[in-house]
């Protein structure tokens, strides 16, 4: 058998052959492993460790947040902030951006987090994530929230952690989409699966249906379908699966397929959906096109939005590709 190959080492090899991944980014994504590895500890550690129930205060969206989404907050800044490497990061539980402090050498990168993705399951023991997206500063002019709204196709680097029965660690810097899982006696990520690929083709359906009554016309008619099975014009049974984190719902459909869709509903008219674009959104849409999926909010790619706002929302339509397409063409229809 050949030996395991750490995440460390994927890094240096995709440095030296592919020329992909700069010091400095080898660096942050390092850093960031580094740092979901001590959110996954605290996760685990669950009521042992006092994480688990509400802070008592809420983020810039009205959100009322965990402990654990505070912790992780803190986490991911204290590993990030003195490396060099980053000029800010932007986070869920930040309204404006973190600038690296001045006591520090300011880097090229930009970090955007979604620091505890799921937070309604942390309670429950169900999986949960962090979820990251890396962009570089295009000047060299003072960093500024302005920085940060470039297109999800800019992204450097995109992936997330999954703290779930196992903690995994899934990248993309652009080469396809690798999956690592924690090795807790070694302490290091060990890469487990390499150029993932999403099937075109599904049976599985993944979406929040206590608000069908609220939906647009196409996404009705797309589920309506689904239930239809066999009997109806697709002419195939689907079957449904809402983890209610995204982090987790878009892994099950890396590893087997699927389609995920939190779209824009009436309940709220003039927001454009629930997830927002710029760290759960992008960095998502970018692994899943790695794979071989699309990501789409109904209109256009996600990835080709330009984004206005930092925690701006939008509507998500994610997985496989046929899927993908058949209610992005209802949309048009
Ligand atoms: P977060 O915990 O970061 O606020 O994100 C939760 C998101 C996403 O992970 C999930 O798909 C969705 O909200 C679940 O929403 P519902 O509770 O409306 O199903
Ligand atoms: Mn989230
Ligand atoms: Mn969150």
């Amino acid at each position: 058998m050949s030996k395991p190959v750490s995440l460390s080492r994927y890094l240096v090899e995709e440095q030296r052959l592919h020329g992909k991944i700069p010091a400095q980014l080898r660096l942050l994504l390092e850093v960031v492993a580094r740092a979901c590895k001590g959110i996954s500890h605290a996760v685990n550690k669950g009521a042992l460790g006092d994480v688990l129930g509400s802070a008592g205060s809420e983020n810039v969206q009205g959100e009322v947040q965990k402990k654990l989404d505070i912790i992780a907050n803190e986490v991911l800044i204290e590993a990030n902030e003195w490396g060099g490497h980053l000029a800010a990061m932007a986070s869920e539980e930040m309204d404006s951006i973190y600038v690296v402090p001045n006591r520090y050498p300011q880097g090229e990168y930009l970090l955007l987090f979604d620091p505890l993705d799921g937070s309604s399951n942390i309670d429950v023991n169900v999986s949960i994530g962090t979820i990251f997206s890396v962009l570089q500063k295009t000047d060299s002019q003072a960093v500024s929230e302005h920085d940060f709204l470039q297109s999800g196709a800019s992204q450097v680097a995109a992936g997330y952690c999954v703290y779930g029965p196992q903690t995994m660690l899934v990248l993309t810097v652009g080469d396809g989409v690798m999956m690592f899982t924690l090795d807790r006696e070694q302490g290091s990520f060990v890469l487990t699966q390499e150029n993932v690929q999403i099937p075109q083709d599904t049976q599985e359906f993944a979406i929040n249906m206590s608000n069908m009554r609220h939906w647009a016309a196409p996404v009705k008619r797309y589920v309506d379908e689904c239930l239809q099975g066999q009997e109806g014009v697709r002419g195939k049974n689907f079957n449904m699966r809402w983890i209610a984190s995204m982090v987790a719902d878009v892994h099950r459909i890396l590893m087997r397929g699927g389609i995920f869709m939190y779209p824009w509903d009436q309940r709220e008219p003039n927001k454009p959906g629930k997830l927002r674009l710029m760290y759960e959104a992008n960095p998502m849409s970018w692994l899943v096109e790695q794979a071989g999926g699309a990501a789409t909010n109904g209109h256009q790619r996600i990835l080709d939005i330009q984004p206005t706002q930092l925690h701006e929302r939008v509507s998500v339509i994610l997985g496989s590709k046929n899927e993908v397409d058949r209610v992005t063409a209802y949309h048009a229809d």
